[in-house]
Parts: structure tokens; C-alpha cells; sequence
């Protein structure tokens, strides 16, 4: 089956509001009326409202770096699904290894957040990968697969569907050191035929796998042809209008 390619710009703690709707402004133009390919910008929160303003009634969508998975309350500092599909979310970023790193993520976390994602209506951008360490140690896919398993626990197959898995190895990240072709290749087939066993081959056959990782205009194309790549969530060439631009050509 065909899935539709799903290119995602992780701005991360980058951009000020000026800038923030500058840079979305550029994209939508770049991306036009329509598109065979899904774009999502994911600004930091306090700059989402900016980015939903910019690209409102274009095909440009808009993400969460992340959600609290709780109902409103006593949360100081946190924001939850309601606020983030109110200010115009389609998609949250989940797990992301500088998130899982920094503060302490697990994926019995990431999972909590998942099942509030899509109660909210959001769709989860879920992340897992490998640092360097894992790699030398042959320990690849015995990581990717405990994180995925323990970050999708609890999902069911009609919900799985319709969820992303962003494959981002650690090593790979802000580095300009990318997997090879090969490398992501490998590990995305792993995650599909593990989904495969957790769900079912259709409902695999569905999930969006996204490689990130240092993508960047020289190497989308080659790593966008590959059969279980199914877009790229994109971080330092998010920034730049013509990288990201380029990298959104390359999986057309
Ligand atoms: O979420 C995006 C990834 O962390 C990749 O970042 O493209 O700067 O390596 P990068």
C-alpha cells in the first residue's frame, strides 16, 4: 500500500515570534496549493498560535514538541491535548530522545502521552532510536524494539493505524553524521515487522514510519526511496527555507 509522505520541521527551541511566522509564511509558499506530500511545522508551544495563524487554510500543518497527559488542572507549566488541537495541533512529537535524555522520558511516559494524543485528536509522532553505544553493542534493534513496544502499550490495532513512528537514531541527531540508506532501511523494516507481530501486516502496512536524523537537501532523496521510509521529521534544516524546502521536493 501506498502510504503518503509525511515531512515534519522539529523547530524545536528555536525562532522568535517574528521569525517563527516569517519562516512559516516562506514554507507555505514553498509548499503552494497543494502537495503529494503532508508538511508539519512543530514551533516551540508559545509560537504555535503564531505558526497556525501563518499557514491557516494552506495545506501546511501544524505539531506539539510535546503534551501533559492530563485533563485541565493543577499542572503548572504544562499544556494538554485540548489546548494544543484548540490552537490549531494536528500532530505531537512524543519521546523525542533529547526529551527522553533532558528530562528523564520513559517510555511509560511516551505511552500516557500517546493514549492523551489520541483521545485529544492528535496524531502522535512517536520517536525511538539508538544511541552509539547501543549500536557497537549489536543492541539496535533490542532497544528500538523495547521502546516501541513499551511506548505503544496499550494501543489497539484501530488506533495504531493511524499513528507516526519517527525513527531517530541518537548518534545521528544535530551531528551531520546521517544513517546510511542502508542502516535506515534496515531498522525501519525491523520496526514495520515488529508492528507487523504487534497488530497486524495491514495495520503495519499503514503506520508512517519517518527516518530523522542530520536529513538534509543531499540526502533526502535517496533516503525518502527507500520502501519502509515514509518521510523525515526534520530538525537544523527545518530553520533554513530552502534546506527544508529542498527536503519536501525530494520526497515528491
Ligand atoms: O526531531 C528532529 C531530529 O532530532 C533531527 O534533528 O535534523 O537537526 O539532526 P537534526
Amino acid at each position: 500500500m501506498s502510504r503518503r509522505i509525511l515531512i515534519a520541521g522539529n523547530w524545536k527551541m528555536n525562532t522568535r515570534a517574528a521569525s517563527a511566522a516569517a519562516l512559516a509564511k516562506c514554507i507555505v509558499d514553498a509548499v503552494g496549493n497543494s502537495s503529494s506530500v503532508e508538511v508539519a511545522l512543530c514551533p516551540p508551544a508559545v509560537y504555535l498560535h503564531v505558526v497556525a495563524e501563518a499557514t491557516a487554510g494552506t495545506p501546511v500543518e501544524v505539531g506539539a514538541q510535546n503534551l501533559y497527559p492530563s485533563d485541565d488542572g493543577a499542572f503548572t507549566g504544562e499544556l494538554n491535548a485540548a489546548m494544543l488541537t484548540d490552537v490549531g495541533c494536528r500532530f505531537v512529537i512524543l519521546g523525542h530522545s533529547e526529551r527522553r535524555q533532558l528530562m528523564g522520558e520513559t517510555d511509560a511516559d511516551v505511552s500516557k502521552k500517546l493514549h492523551a494524543a489520541l483521545a485529544g485528536n492528535l496524531v502522535p509522532i512517536v520517536c525511538v532510536g539508538e544511541t552509539l553505544d547501543q549500536r557497537e553493542a549489536n543492541e539496535t534493534e533490542s532497544v528500538i524494539e523495547t521502546q516501541v513496544r513499551g511506548s505503544l502499550e496499550g494501543l489497539d490495532e484501530v488506533r495504531a493505524a493511524g499513528i507516526v513512528i519517527a525513527y531517530e537514531p541518537v548518534w545521528a541527531i544535530g551531528t551531520g553524521k546521517t544513517a546510511s540508506k542502508e542502516q535506515a532501511e534496515a531498522v525501519h523494516a525491523f520496526i514495520r515487522e515488529l508492528l507487523s507481530q504487534m497488530f497486524s501486516p495491514s495495520v503495519a502496512e499503514q503506520i508512517r514510519i519517518q527516518y530523522g536524523g542530520s536529513v538534509k537537501p543531499n540526502n533526502a532523496e535517496e533516503l525518502l526511496a527507500q520502501p519502509n521510509i515514509d518521510g523525515a521529521l526534520v530538525g537544523g534544516a527545518s530553520l533554513k527555507v530552502e534546506d527544508f524546502a529542498a527536503i519536501i521536493a525530494a520526497g515528491q
